[in-house]
This record gives C-alpha cells, structure tokens and sequence, in this order.
C-alpha cells in the first residue's frame, strides 16, 4: 500500500483545528500587501459619497490629508491618487495633465508633508484631463495617437516625481511609454523613482463605476479603450506586454483588473519573477459590497477575494478594501 493514498494519508488531519490549519497555510494576507486607491476633488472639507462604489469617497486635499494619515495608523504602505477633474478644466489634450500645479500635484505635496513616509503612487494617463476621456491623444478620425501621446506623459510623469510622487504608474497603455517615461525621469535627476507598469491592462467592462468617480468615459466612442487596452482573451500576448515594459525599465508590474485575471498574474509571477501587484478594480469592489451589504455574501468573501490574490502570486494588491481590510487584519 503506498503512504500517498488512503487511508495513510488522510488530508483532512491538517484540517481538523484552527491551530493546524494556521500552520499549514501556505499564503497570508498582511497589511503591507496593501495598495489603497483614493479619490481627490478641488474645494475644503469635501467628502463626496461615490454611488456605484458604497463607502467610497471623494475628498479635497484637506480630508486625503486625513485619510493618509490613518493610512499610516493602519500600516498601509502606500496609496495611490486618482483626481476628478472639473469638466471645465479639460480639453481635447489634456493640457492640464502637464501642470505642475494640477489637482493631483497639490496632493501629492499635501500628502507628503503630512506623511512623508507613506509611499504615494500616481497614474500617468491622460484620461481624468481629456473631454473625451481617452487615455492619450486622438487624431481627427478619433484614433488615439501613441508616440504623441506618449510625449505628453513623459511630462506628466516628470511633474508628478517633482510634485513628490514615490511611484509612477503608466495605466494608460500606449506602446514604448515606460521605456520613455524612465529616460524622461533619468535626465529630470529622478533616478530613484519607482515604475510600477500597468503592463498588463484589460479592456475591461469592470472599470465602470471608477470611470464614475472619476468623471470619465462617458463618451468613449464605439471602440471604447480596446485599441490600447487588450483585449481580455488573450494571456500570451499579456505576457509579451510584461515582457516588453520589464525590458524598458519597469521595476514591478501590475495585471488588471484582478480576480478574473488572476490566471495572468500566475504566469507573470512565474515567467518573470518580478515585484508583482494586481488591481482589484472598481468593479470587483461594487460587486463584493454590494452583495455584501445586501446579505448575499457573507462578509468573509471579502478576506477571501484578496487572499487568493496573494495564492496566485501577488506581492501585493490595490484595493479599495484596504482601510477595512488593514482593520480587520489589526483586531486578529
Ligand atoms: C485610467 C485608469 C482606469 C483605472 C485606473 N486607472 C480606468 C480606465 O482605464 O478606463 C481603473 C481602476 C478601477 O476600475 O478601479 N487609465
């Protein structure tokens, strides 16, 4: 009889209690897995409620102020900022993008005189600064323009490290932007700032209530994002795009969104062995708090969704449960 099958081996034994079950788990969640995206709009003492994201803000500067420091409380290592844009502000290229005295810059500065350890993460894209809510230029046909485009983050990108910014992280999807963005960043003195690439970003429906807080992407036109952002079949071409940004510079890679893509981020894992983070984006957040707060889940599915983040090879995760998972994480 061999000792791998029945009855000698009973798999169920490691299950039996709490403590043997702790010793014989494989992955865990901890707070410093914990990237923690937060909304910024102008004025003083805003605290907008998001509707297609429950418990979810925007606040001025005044109150991010606030809510990275109890970042810091909870040990959350890092947030990222996202701004919602007046729409009078905006135009067909994003001028406002390129400002150094932007929303989001204002932010970042704000943020780290506060709380000058807290890393602070930025997108560079152009879509909170486009009317049209493209990531990059468009040309007269309403095709996005790539290497013009991707002039215009190099900027971004340049005043967002001035600005304070730990980590900049391309979202937008143009070809040849990170290879770009670094030797931008090089020549500007910012050696020591971080690439966090969104290598591998799906033209994905679960972006919908983000675009909402962002007040974006209501007129995207038929194509929507899906001549930049891939199409959410394919993982060997995901693969080459990892591979390619790896190559240009990217010190960690992002795939995007997470839980239906978690598959993805397995392989990256694997192949590349990188720093490796997932989005679990506006949509799987809606969906979980939604069914949550209605009694359709238990609340544990929360603690669940983002460990398996961790069992498919996360380093760690952006998530707009961070606060409340830190928390949770805290009182256990
Ligand atoms: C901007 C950007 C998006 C998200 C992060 N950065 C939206 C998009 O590409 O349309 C989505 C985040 C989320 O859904 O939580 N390029």
């Amino acid at each position: 009889m061999s000792l791998r099958t029945f009855p000698a081996t009973r798999l169920r034994r490691l299950r039996q209690s709490a403590f043997v079950r702790q010793l014989s788990q494989e992955v865990s969640l901890s707070v410093h897995d914990l990237i923690w995206p937060l909304f910024v709009i102008e004025g003083h003492e805003v605290t907008e409620p998001i509707p297609s994201m429950p418990e979810v803000n925007r606040y001025s500067i005044d109150q991010l102020v606030i809510q990275a420091e109890k970042a810091v409380k909870l040990g959350i290592p890092a947030i990222a900022i996202f701004p919602k844009i007046a729409p009078s502000l905006k135009d067909a290229n994003g001028t406002l993008a390129t400002d150094g005295d932007n929303l989001v810059c204002r932010a970042v500065r704000a943020v780290k005189a506060a709380c000058p350890d807290l890393g602070v993460i930025c997108d560079v894209a152009l879509d909170p600064y486009t009317d049209h809510g493209h990531d990059g230029l468009i040309d007269d046909n309403g095709a996005i323009l790539n290497d013009e485009t991707v002039a215009i983050l190099v900027e971004q990108a340049i005043i967002q490290a001035q600005a304070g910014c730990d980590i900049i992280a391309p979202s937008d999807m143009m070809d040849g932007r990170v290879g770009a963005i670094r030797q931008g960043l090089d020549e500007a003195g910012y050696q020591n700032v971080i690439i966090l690439s969104y290598a591998a970003k799906f033209a994905s429906a679960f972006y919908g209530p983000f675009r909402d807080a962002v007040g974006a992407g209501k007129s995207l036109g038929k194509d929507g994002k899906k001549t930049y952002q891939m199409n959410p079949a394919n993982l060997a071409e995901a693969l080459r795009e990892i591979e390619m940004d790896i190559s240009e510079g990217a010190d960690m890679i992002m795939v995007k969104p997470g839980m239906p893509y978690l598959d993805v981020l397995r392989e990256a894992k694997t192949s590349f062995q990188m720093p490796s983070f997932a989005y679990q984006v506006s949509g799987e957040y809606a969906m979980l708090k939604m069914a949550v707060d209605n009694h359709l889940l238990a609340e544990d599915a929360i603690t669940e969704s983002l460990l398996c983040f961790k069992r498919a090879g996360a380093d760690g995760i952006l998530t707009y449960f961070a606060p409340y998972i830190a928390s949770r994480l805290v009182e256990d």
